[in-house]
């Protein structure tokens, strides 16, 4: 039996019918579209499936799809401009070749959004920390903490 449900989804109001099983990973690759979340481990060890809900960076696959009534959520696809232009994270990324196979890729960004949001001016250690749920097996992590780092240092510029 579904039960439906209404969120914000990258800005905009969503309604969809969920089964009580369902995690979030589940109706965001499936009825409502978006590919960008990957699923990897399905077991909340590998991060790849990292969304943002109410600000925080959590694993969507063992996120309860019911338990996103109500919330904002964003996605990688959230992240874009208007104009689809990369946001600075992302080129950040791009910049630093912090990108290889790209599986983690998403959910790193995710993950360094959310700790951007909160720590505009994070150290080497709270990149470690936020980034420390998130697995890249390309093993590409200088790049990627690299990435965080120049990103916060343009966010910084342009505030
Ligand atoms: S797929 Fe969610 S943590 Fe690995
Ligand atoms: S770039 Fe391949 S898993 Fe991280």
């Amino acid at each position: 039996m579904k039960t439906e449900i209404s969120f914000f989804l990258n800005g905009s109001k969503v309604i969809v019918p969920v089964d009580g099983h369902h995690c979030l990973i589940d109706i965001l690759r499936g009825p409502l579209g978006l590919t960008g979340t990957n699923e990897g481990c399905r077991e909340g060890e590998c991060g790849a499936c990292t969304v943002i809900v109410d600000g925080l960076a959590v694993n969507s696959c063992l996120y309860p799809a019911l338990e996103a009534e109500g919330k904002n959520i964003t996605t990688i696809e959230g992240l874009q401009g208007p104009g689809n232009e990369l946001s600075l994270i992302q080129q950040a990324f791009v910049d630093n070749g912090a990108i290889q196979c790209g599986f983690c890729t998403p959910g790193m960004i995710m993950s360094a959004k959310a700790l951007l949001d909160s720590n505009p001016d994070p150290s080497e250690e709270d990149i470690l920390e936020a980034l420390l749920g998130n697995l890249c097996r390309c093993t590409g992590y200088v790049q990627i903490v690299d990435a965080v780092k120049q990103a916060a240092d343009k966010l910084k510029d342009k505030s």
